[in-house]
């Protein structure tokens, strides 16, 4: 058996090609964990899965329940154990609520919040039958609050609080563990195309964060790692905000001027 915190254990993270999911595979593999991609861009996860020892890829659509079924006997079979689902596979429209088509609320929620739920419900009962296992979901600080033009987004992502919460009670008290965690502002490939476009952009957006930046998809890897963890043994049904002190604020708009 290999070394390190997630030593001999099958792990499966959903959007584990691009971004937040790619550092957390990373992460776990390097922590000795057997991880599974799982998500919907066969070349960019076929080429992570190779370049990580460990790791294999499956092409899934998570919001389609049978394939997201599947995902789980293949990293049973591969790995010959399940310990670690992490949902973080998302999709979304931003447009203001008038303007949303259905079709991009439906997808919104499929992709991001009812793919939690497949996610979960094909792997509990594996992880209540063995009496151990541990389950992070990506919400986001956008599930905490409102954000002109994110509806859906926001929707979906409150949802998966809540989701994990439940799921957490229900688990509680026979060795599984669930939670979420509530990133702000990360720049990944997402936040790339969608926000950043220029560079001066990133400095832009930066400034207006408490911490003066925007966050990186490790220090997102970092908690889900401790999540997953042992060290973790009695945290569950948490939503942990990872924001650079985005969500600090009362919403109130500044009234004194900055004094240094
Ligand atoms: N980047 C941020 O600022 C930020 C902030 C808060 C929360 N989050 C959350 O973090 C998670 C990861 O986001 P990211 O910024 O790393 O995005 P990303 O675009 O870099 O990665 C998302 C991955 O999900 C995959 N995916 C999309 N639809 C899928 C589907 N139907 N089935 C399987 N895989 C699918 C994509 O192919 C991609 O590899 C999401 O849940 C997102 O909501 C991100």
């Amino acid at each position: 058996m290999g070394e390190g915190r997630l030593a001999g254990r099958g792990a499966i993270v959903t959007g584990g090609a691009s971004g937040i999911g790619e550092a957390v595979t990373r992460r776990f593999a390097a922590e000795g964990a057997r991880v599974l991609i799982a998500d919907v861009d066969a070349d960019r996860g076929k080429r992570v899965a190779d370049e990580i020892d460990g790791v294999n890829f499956l092409e899934t659509d998570v919001s389609q329940p049978d394939a997201v079924a599947a995902m789980v006997k293949a990293a049973q079979r591969d790995f010959g154990r399940l310990d670690i689902l992490v949902n973080n596979a998302f999709w979304t429209a931003m447009r203001r609520t008038h303007k949303l088509s259905v079709a991009e609320w439906r997808r919104t929620l499929d992709v991001t919040l009812d793919a939690v739920f497949y996610g979960m419900n094909a792997a509990l009962p594996v992880f209540l039958d063995q009496g151990s296992g541990a389950i992070v979901n990506t919400a986001s600080i956008c599930g905490l609050g409102a954000d002109d033009g994110m509806s859906a987004y926001n929707t979906a992502k409150a949802g998966v609080i809540n989701l994990t919460r439940t799921a957490a009670l229900e688990a509680a008290g026979r060795g599984v563990r669930v939670n979420c965690v509530c990133p702000g502002l990360i720049a990944t490939p997402a936040v790339e195309r969608g926000f950043l476009g220029r560079p001066e952009k990133r400095e832009e957006i930066g400034v207006q964060i408490p911490m003066q930046r925007l966050g990186e998809p490790e220090e997102i890897a970092n908690v889900a790692l401790f999540l997953v963890s042992d060290e973790a043994s009695y945290v569950t049904g948490a939503a942990i905000v990872v924001d650079g002190g985005t969500s600090i604020r009362s919403g109130v708009p500044d009234l004194i001027t900055k004094q240094g």
